[in-house]
């Protein structure tokens, strides 16, 4: 995200003249900016599960090789859970291979509730059908964004011990700075022996990790630039969307990768319903998200400051991808 921190993410849709605000305030930013949330309508998220099965994109098969391989060992060190809360549930595979990984016979003697936040409400239905085809559990789908979810989720999981799982490297969206604050908010709707599972994008050669943002068949470029065609249909904007192109780069001293949208020409732009019209120039870029990547020692340290307590850590070699179980 191009560092909106998560607590100003407090609706999944805002209202439009809270979203045209939004998309205001950070297309007036220097450097211009576009808020990341909007990546994610029906064709965004198609584009992004292609993503996820691309071969330069490591990130989501290293962190289900490590749901499946330790489910278990998740499961046991979460300890006995009435409450299983995932935020950012996309399709629900991930929930669906550690509930399988710790034994569908296990779980439904557990018999968790599971809790799913998702900004997409067909993701939710999709990650539904995904957790009840390994047990079938009582599921609660809460169409909000991650804070939104969380303070529902909450509410509902009054008793009980609860599991929260953060994956996807989403962490990594917002700065460090907002990753704690993140952590830390968390860590309050937890009371102590709660647990949080955070899976993290480890830091990696340069190399990999553009050919990850900016892959040879185009498609993380047709998921930053589709940003791009829901604005001109939402918001009633009028960008060019051929005259765009996609950039990624890796800015080592703030360990991040940034996601750009570079005008290719000098236009004008204007987003009708935000009330916004500005003049790019060629080779100006609107900046739509960041990932952030960090060592494992790194995850640890963020999860301290957030007021966890590390339990355990399980690193995928090949794709330089960490999954942290910490108590609250
Ligand atoms: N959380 C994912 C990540 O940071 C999101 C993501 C994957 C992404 N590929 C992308 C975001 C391409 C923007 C562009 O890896």
């Amino acid at each position: 995200m191009s560092i909106p921190t998560l607590a100003r993410l407090d609706l999944p849709e805002p209202a439009v003249s809270d979203a045209a605000a939004d998309i205001r305030d950070h297309l007036l930013r220097t450097p211009r900016q576009l808020p990341s949330r909007y990546l994610y309508d029906a064709l965004g998220s198609a584009l992004f599960d292609a993503i996820c099965q691309l071969p330069w994109y490591p990130v989501t098969r290293g962190e289900m090789r490590l749901l499946e391989a330790h489910g278990e060992a998740i499961m046991r060190a979460a300890g006995e859970v009435q409450h299983v809360v995932e935020l950012g549930a996309g399709n629900g595979s991930k929930l669906a291979a550690v509930l399988a990984s710790s034994g569908a016979a296990a779980v439904r003697r557990q018999a968790p509730v599971v809790h799913l936040v998702d900004v997409s409400a067909a993701a939710l239905a999709t990650a539904a059908q995904a957790v009840t085809a390994v047990a079938p559990l009582r599921i609660e789908r809460y169409e909000a964004s991650y804070e939104h979810g969380l303070d529902l989720a909450r509410r509902a999981t009054a008793s009980g011990r609860r599991l929260v799982l953060f994956l996807g490297s989403n962490i990594g969206n917002v700065d460090p700075e907002g990753a704690r604050a993140f952590l830390r908010h968390v860590r309050h709707t937890l009371a102590p022996g709660d647990a949080l599972l955070l899976g993290v994008d480890l830091v990696k050669p340069e190399a990999d990790l553009l050919l990850a943002y900016d892959d040879p068949l185009g498609v993380t470029a047709a998921f930053n630039l589709n940003l791009l065609v829901r604005l001109n249909r939402e918001f009633r904007a009028d960008f060019a969307v051929a005259a765009f192109r996609h950039r990624a780069r890796w800015n080592a001293a703030l360990s991040r990768v940034e996601m750009h949208l570079v005008s290719t020409r000098p236009q004008h732009v204007r987003v009708a319903d935000a009330g916004v019209a500005f003049a790019l120039r060629a080779d100006e870029s609107i900046w739509t998200e960041s990932s952030y990547k960090y060592t494992a020692a790194g995850v640890r340290a963020l999860l301290v400051d957030g007021g966890f307590h590390v339990r355990e850590q399980w690193i995928d070699g090949a794709s330089r991808f960490a999954l942290t179980l910490a108590g609250a």
